[in-house]
C-alpha cells in the first residue's frame, strides 16, 4: 500500500498535486512519501513479531537521503552501511551508532578504522583477510570489534543476475564449507568478538524458496560452529525480499516471509537481524517528470520525457520494468516508447508499452522508484543530479537539491600547463 493516488483525475503525493511539486521545484524531481515509508516500516516490522530477538537495518544504499533516513530512524529502524561514506551519513540522520551494521565487499582498513572509531555495531566480514586486518586495527586501538562471518551459502536466488549474490561463483562471503575452518581462525583473534554469520543472496527475490534453502544451510552451520565450542549469539539474514513493480508482480509479503523465518529459525536462540531495503522505501518513491516531446518512430511513438538513465539507471542496467503513469490521465491509451535525452538507445525506460496517453508538457510518474533511483543517479551528458522531496500530509520539502551541471563544472579545472 502506498501514498500515491488519483484525487479528481491529478495524481497526488499524500495530500500534495504533483503538479504544484512541478511547478515549485521543476522536473526531473523524486518524490517520496513519509507515509508511505512509515508504513512499510511498520509491515516489515510487524511481520517479525513472532521473532523473539532482533535488529532491522535499513539498506541504506537503496536510499540514503537524509531526510529518508531520518524517517527510518524514528521508526527505531538501525543502518546497514557498505562504505564510510554510508556510515557517516546513517550517523547524520540519527540513527545510533550501535545500530549500524558495516556490510561491504571491500571495506578499506581507513573504513574499518572509522568503523571503530564511530562505535557501530557490528562488522560483516566478507573474507578472512578482512577479519585479520580488523583484528589488527581494533587491537592497536584497545577495543573489540563485534563482528559476523559472512557466509555464500551457495544458491541461485533466482533473480537477475547483477543483483544476485549468493551463488559460489559471486564475489560475496565466504563458501559455506569453508566457513567452519575461517570462523576457527578469526574467533581466535584478540580484538575480535566473532559472534554469528551473515548472508544476503540477493535482490527482487520473488519466491521464498532460495531463501529458505540458504537459511536452512545456515542453521546446519550455526549447530556446526556450536559444536565446536563457539558462541553464536547473531545471524544476520540479509535484505532481498522484492516488491511489485507492475500489475500481476506477485512477490511474497513481509508476513509471508516473517512467518518463513521464525518456522526455519526457531531453534536458533539467536538475534536475528535483518537489512531491507527495497521493501521499505521502493514504492514509497515516484520519478515525476515532464513530456518533453512525442515523435513518431519506425515501430511506435517515442515519449521523449526529461529524466533519462542518468537520473533512473534500472531500466538501462537491468532491463526493469517501471510503471509509467500520467499525472492528468485522459482515459486514453497509446503505444510508444518511453526515452529519455540521453544519446545512448540504452537510455529507455520501455519499449513499445502501451501506456498513458500523453503529448508534450504532460507530467508523468515512473513509479517504485524509492529505491535504487536517485541514488544511482550520475551527471552523464552534463545533466544535473537529480533533486529530491519529501511529502508530509500537505506539506513538502526538498530534501537534496538539484546540484546543476554548472555547480559540477566549478569543481573541475584546466591545467595550467595546457596552453
Ligand atoms: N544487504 C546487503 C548486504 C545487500 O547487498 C543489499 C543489496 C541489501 C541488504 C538490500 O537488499 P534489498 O532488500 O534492497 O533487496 N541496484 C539494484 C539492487 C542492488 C542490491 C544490492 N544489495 C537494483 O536497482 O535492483
Amino acid at each position: 500500500m502506498d501514498h500515491f493516488a488519483y484525487r479528481d483525475g491529478v495524481l497526488y503525493a499524500e495530500d500534495i498535486a504533483l503538479p504544484r511539486i512541478a511547478e515549485e521545484i521543476g522536473t526531473p524531481v523524486y518524490v517520496y512519501s513519509r507515509a508511505t515509508l512509515e508504513r512499510h516500516a511498520q509491515v516489515f516490522r510487524d511481520a517479525l513479531a513472532d521473532i523473539p530477538r532482533k535488529h532491522i537495518a535499513f539498506a541504506i544504499k537503496c536510499n540514503p537521503n537524509l531526510g529518508v533516513l531520518r524517517v527510518l530512524a524514528r521508526q527505531g529502524y538501525g543502518a546497514d552501511v557498505v562504505s564510510g561514506g554510508e556510515l557517516e551519513r546513517a550517523i547524520a540522520s540519527g540513527i545510533a551508532p550501535e545500530d549500524i551494521v558495516f556490510s561491504g565487499v571491500g571495506k578499506t582498513r581507513a573504513e574499518l578504522a572509522l568503523g571503530l572509531d564511530r562505535g557501530i555495531g557490528q562488522f560483516n566480514i566478507e573474507h578472512e583477510p578482512e577479519g585479520v586486518a580488523l583484528a589488527e586495527i581494533a587491537a592497536r586501538k584497545e577495543m573489540t570489534a563485534q563482528a559476523v562471518l559472512r557466509v555464500n551459502p551457495d544458491v541461485d536466488a533466482g533473480t537477475h543476475a547483477k543483483i544476485s549474490t549468493g551463488k559460489a561463483e559471486n564475489k560475496f562471503g565466504v563458501g559455506i564449507d569453508v566457513a567452519p575452518e575461517i570462523f576457527d581462525r578469526l574467533a581466535r583473534l584478540p580484538g575480535l568478538k566473532l559472534r554469528g554469520i551473515a548472508l544476503h543472496i540477493g535482490s527482487q527475490l520473488t519466491s521464498l524458496d532460495p531463501l529458505e534453502a540458504a537459511f536452512v544451510r545456515v542453521g546446519r552451520l550455526i549447530a556446526d560452529l556450536r559444536a565446536a565450542g563457539h558462541d553464536i549469539t547473531h545471524v544476520d539474514l540479509g535484505g532481498g525480499l522484492g516488491v511489485p513493480y507492475k500489475e500481476g508482480d506477485n512477490p511474497p509479503s513481509p508476513a509471508d516471509y516473517g512467518a518463513m523465518v521464525a518456522r526455519v529459525t526457531r531453534d536458533w536462540d539467536v538475534t536475528l537481524m535483518f537489512e531491507p531495503g527495497r521493501v521499505i522505501a521502493g514504492n514509497a518513491g515516484v520519478l515525476l517528470t515532464e513530456v518533453l516531446w512525442v515523435k513518431p518512430g519506425a515501430q511506435s511513438d517515442f515519449v521523449i520525457v526529461d529524466a533519462a538513465m542518468n537520473d533512473l539507471a534500472r531500466p538501462a542496467l537491468y532491463d526493469a520494468w517501471h510503471d509509467f503513469q500520467a499525472v492528468r490521465p485522459s482515459g486514453e491509451t497509446m503505444t510508444a516508447s518511453i526515452v529519455g535525452p540521453v544519446c545512448e538507445t540504452g537510455d529507455t525506460f520501455a519499449r513499445d508499452r502501451v501506456i498513458d496517453k500523453v503529448a508534450a508538457g504532460d507530467l508523468a510518474v515512473f513509479r517504485t522508484a524509492g529505491a535504487y533511483g536517485a541514488t544511482m543517479a550520475s551527471t552523464y551528458n552534463s545533466r544535473s543530479l537529480v533533486p529530491e522531496v519529501l511529502v508530509d500530509g500537505d506539506r513538502y520539502i526538498v530534501v537534496a537539491d538539484r546540484i546543476a551541471a554548472g555547480t559540477i563544472m566549478a569543481a573541475e579545472r584546466v591545467p595550467d600547463w595546457i596552453d
